[in-house]
């Protein structure tokens, strides 16, 4: 038990899903998982275990913005042993050529700030995924014929940005899209040595103002579990 998540020690997998809204992770099990449990209830962040193809994982929650998954990830990694870590959840859409309903698997993911520049100082480190679990969700999703872009995102502290010119860099750089997680669980992994991935469905679209209507989400967000599972444990 840590301060956060109330499972017993063995009760969590070394594989885990982190999406940041905890029905989603509630959804994702029940859909999902064999056998799933539930794990945590600790303010509402819902974690549940239970095995995909025989496999062990869990689904926890991270919460939204990386001081809540930063939250999580931490206490996964060091007291629950976690050693694959997969962030599953949305994103905005940056480039002209990404839709909405499109896969978004990051390769990178820049910051402005993050829980961990405070002591990067001086550092502009380069968050990155785990090389293998990264070619192994391509591999996933071209099975599966889901419209996939690999590239760069960009996890940000805000949702409401208030500076156009931060987000017409990203676009200029060829940032695929915007969320708020990845990042800091790319950096605690490295620094933990851990292997961590953050699969995205585009949910909305800068540039277009488009989003996705809340009864396409589940059967959207279902193939972005799969993509994660089978990367997982490929
Ligand atoms: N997650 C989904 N859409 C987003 C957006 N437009 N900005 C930040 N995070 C997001």
């Amino acid at each position: 038990m840590t301060v956060h998540i109330g499972a017993a020690e063995g009760q969590i997998a070394e594989t885990v899903l982190m999406p940041g809204d905890p029905y989603r992770a509630k959804w994702a099990a029940e859909t999902f998982l064999d056998g799933a449990e539930l794990v945590n209830e600790v303010r509402g962040m819902l974690g549940f275990t239970g095995t995909w193809k025989g496999n062990r994982v869990t689904i926890q929650g991270s919460g939204m913005g990386m001081p809540s998954l930063s939250i999580y990830a931490n206490e996964l990694i060091s007291t629950y042993g976690a050693q694959t870590l997969i962030r599953i959840g949305s994103c905005g859409g940056m480039q002209a050529h990404v839709g909405i309903r499109d896969v978004i698997i990051a390769m990178t993911a820049t910051t402005i700030t993050s829980p961990s520049s405070s002591f990067f100082k001086e550092i502009n480190y380069a968050p990155c995924a785990d090389y293998g679990l990264l070619a192994a969700a391509v591999k996933a999703a071209e099975a599966k014929g889901t419209t996939t872009h690999v590239g760069g995102i960009y996890s940000s502290d805000v949702f409401y940005a208030e500076r156009a010119d931060l987000d017409e860099q990203m676009v200029r750089h060829g940032i695929l899209g915007v969320e708020m997680e990845a990042a800091e669980l790319y950096t605690l992994a490295a620094r933990h040595g851990r292997r961590a991935l953050a699969v995205l469905t585009v949910s909305d679209h800068l540039q277009t103002g488009e989003a996705l209507p809340s009864e396409d989400r589940e059967r959207t967000f279902g193939d972005m579990v799969e993509i994660a599972l089978e990367a997982a444990f490929s």
